[in-house]
């Protein structure tokens, strides 16, 4: 019997570079109230939001994708020829074909890497941090550039009560590359599709085809349940996280959860008994919930500020639409 060659990877992976890109245009509460009954109060309270970011049309998916690849590239220290995969993150590239990470490793300068979409919502950039690690682990790459992104702008009916506030635009993007040390720890990560109908566009593309004259298709979310299931549900997902990498609350220094709702973040450190010396990404209060690109925003935010340094453990848990989530533990570079 012929034998073949077994791919070969690094020992470990981790994550070598952090970059994002905000949309110009701050979009606060009082913009969005009048249209939905609602008060920068309620907001506020209900789900920390204070103002968000929405890009303009030159604010492309492609635009702010490339912004923040290039930063993330520059402080990796790695060219952009020494990419071999490109994973983007989103719901909101507006083409169901060809993917767009594609057209974004072709603009980047890349040299021809395997470059694909990944379609599973707010937790889609923790898919990819998996994905990505795995990858390197077991030698189909060596350097692999994951990106979140997102124009929920163009996605949100501005009269929906329970989604227009929330919603909204940015993009993020690290290099995972090579490592001695283990840098990004074992996933947690699981769907529960029964669920699906919780958050979804409010009409599929095929039925949309036939009923223009109703406006584009729009997220739809039933978000009281999605917030219990959040609060509750994924703290366990947090904890077991944090078990899989081998390490106790005591000993983590950051922990960036998706943005979806300042209450959901309160909810899960209360939940997972974090101590007070972890420290918190808070970026929903000026971003919003900007979906898959939330937590590579936070966590470049929370590096930029001081507040996470090299070396540092970071907490990531994600969840959203389908219903998925993701959780790992990570090295902050
Ligand atoms: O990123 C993907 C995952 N997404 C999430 O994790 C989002 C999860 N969900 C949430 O963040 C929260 O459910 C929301 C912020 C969307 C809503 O907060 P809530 O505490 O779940 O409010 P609710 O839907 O239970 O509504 C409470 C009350 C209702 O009034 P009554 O029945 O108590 O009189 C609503 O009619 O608030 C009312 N309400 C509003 N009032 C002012 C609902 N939406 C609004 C609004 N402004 N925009």
């Amino acid at each position: 019997m012929t034998t073949i060659s077994a791919p070969t990877g690094a020992a470990h992976a981790r994550i070598l570079g952090v970059g994002s890109y905000r949309p110009s245009r701050v979009v606060p509460n009082a913009e969005l109230v009048e249209a939905i009954d609602s008060s920068d109060e309620w907001i506020r309270t209900r789900s920390g939001i204070v103002e968000r970011r929405w890009a303009t049309p030159e604010e492309t998916v492609q635009m702010m994708s490339v912004a923040a690849a290039r930063s993330a590239m520059e402080r990796a220290g790695v060219e952009p020829a020494e990419i071999d995969c490109v994973l983007v993150a989103t719901v909101s590239h507006m083409r169901q074909t060809p993917a767009i990470a594609t057209s974004i490793a072709a603009e980047l300068g890349t040299d021809h890497p395997a470059a694909f979409d990944i379609s599973a919502a707010c937790a889609g950039f923790c898919h990819g941090i998996s994905m990505a690690s795995d990858f390197i682990r077991g030698g189909s790459a060596r350097h692999v550039l994951v990106i979140g992104v997102e124009r929920l702008s163009d996605l949100t009916n501005l009269h929906d009560r329970g989604t227009a506030f929330i919603f909204a635009d940015g993009a993020g993007a690290v290099v995972v590359g090579p490592s001695e040390t283990p840098g990004i720890g074992p996933v947690v990560w699981g769907s529960e599709g029964e669920r699906a109908e919780l958050i979804t566009q409010n009409v599929d593309w095929l039925t949309w085809g036939t009923a223009a004259e109703k406006g584009l298709p729009y997220l739809a979310m039933d978000g009281n349940p999605v917030f219990r299931w959040a609060s509750f549900a994924m703290a366990k997902i947090g904890q077991e996280a944090l078990d899989r990498a081998g390490i106790t609350a005591d000993q983590l220094d950051c922990f960036v959860p998706h943005q979806a709702n300042m209450r959901i973040i309160d909810a899960l450190a209360r939940s997972m008994k974090l101590p007070e010396s972890v420290k918190i990404a808070r970026d929903i209060a000026e971003m919003g919930n900007t979906s898959a690109a939330s937590i590579p925003l936070a966590l470049d935010r929370m590096i930029a500020e001081g507040r996470a340094t090299s070396g540092e453990t970071a907490l990531f848990i994600a969840f959203g639409a389908g219903l998925v989530y993701a959780a790992q533990v990570i090295v902050v570079p």
